[in-house]
């Protein structure tokens, strides 16, 4: 047998990392986002926040720019697996990787909280852990305010744990 691709997001998931399935749990963020909609769970009140796949606007070194997010949101950059979310006056800059075990962690637009598909962990907008396996929050980005751009130091990553008082500042309150 040559393709071990699960058939489905359910089926084969469980061991999935960024680096090993990266493309796979892509397309089963996007399938779930549309499954969402599908069954009437996406965003139609005032306080749900939509999800959208965006890229950087620019990239300089470990320093990926993107437009200050209009509306209250998440914003997914695939390629660069960091998720932008914007949540009234403040923006965060999250790995996409799950802290506890790497898996791709997608947005539950229908509960307004992030939530990984393989140990279903939960979190807030903001990436504070609710409950689960995971022991931390999700992991944040340095991130800073630059004109009407927010730019996303991709080389520093804090953890809630280790570094917590970085992680606890890592967030762009916009004006
Ligand atoms: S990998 Fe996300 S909760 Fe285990």
């Amino acid at each position: 047998m040559t393709d071990s691709k699960p058939s489905s997001p359910g089926d084969g998931c469980a061991g999935c990392t960024i680096g090993s399935r990266r493309e796979f749990l892509l397309d089963a963020l996007r399938a779930s986002a549309a499954a969402l909609v599908a069954i009437g769970m996406a965003p139609s009140g005032a306080e749900a926040m939509p999800l959208r796949w965006i890229s950087a606007l620019a990239s300089k070194g470990e320093e990926k720019t993107y437009p200050v997010p209009a509306t209250d949101g998440v914003q997914i950059d695939k390629d660069n697996e960091v998720i932008l979310a914007r949540n009234g006056k403040s923006v965060w800059a999250f790995a996409l990787a799950c802290p506890h075990q790497n898996t791709a962690l997608r947005w539950d637009a229908g509960n307004n909280r992030f939530q990984c598909p393989k140990h279903k962990s939960k979190y807030r907008p903001d990436g504070t852990f609710i409950e689960g396996r995971a022991t931390r929050s999700m992991d944040r980005y340095a991130v800073k305010l630059t004109g009407n751009n927010v730019a996303v130091d991709i080389d520093k990553l804090y953890q809630e744990d280790t570094d917590n008082a970085l992680w606890q500042h890592a967030v762009v309150t916009l004006p």
